[in-house]
């Protein structure tokens, strides 16, 4: 990290890298699991859903994506062996029903890991305010992101 980036700090960054590391590892595992309940849901409503999974799994690959730059930016490092993603991750896998046809409950899966993401950002913004600009606001623009799929996923399921 750039010198007088890491002077501005005001905070240790231990902590932060490893909070962005977590957060990193859960964006992983929903790109993954949301990618794969995309190509494996089956019945009528699937198609649906398959679509709104695979933009989801997009945007949440945008999101490790950019957490992976802030680690870096930050002096950490990102975890070279995918068999550490879930051992750092707060939710560590998405349980989605075993029926590939029951697409409520994977909407419902879905649901648990927005608000879970949510939960992880309201906490890295809280941590980094006035104390890491950089992070907090990327915590912020991450956080509306989960605020609007967790809005989209209840709209979908009709709670
Ligand atoms: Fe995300
Ligand atoms: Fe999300």
């Amino acid at each position: 990290m750039g010198r007088r980036g890491r002077e501005i700090l005001d905070t240790p960054v231990e902590p932060i890298i490893q909070a962005l590391r977590a957060a990193y590892a859960d964006e992983w595992l929903a790109h993954y699991y949301y990618l794969h309940a995309a190509q494996t849901a089956s019945g009528i409503n699937a198609p649906q859903v398959a679509s709104m999974l695979t933009a989801r799994a997009g945007d949440e690959l945008t999101h490790a994506t950019r957490l992976g730059e802030r680690i870096l930016e930050l002096g950490g490092t990102l975890p070279a062996d995918w068999l550490e993603i879930p051992r750092l991750s707060n939710s560590k896998r998405i349980e989605f029903p075993r029926k590939t046809s029951d697409v409520i409950g994977i909407l419902k899966a879905v649901l648990k890991a927005e608000r879970s993401a949510i939960n992880t950002y309201q906490e890295l913004s809280r941590m980094t305010r006035h104390k890491d600009t950089v992070t907090h606001e990327l915590s912020e623009e991450l956080l509306a992101d989960e605020v609007k799929d967790e809005e989209h996923t209840e709209n979908l399921i009709g709670d």
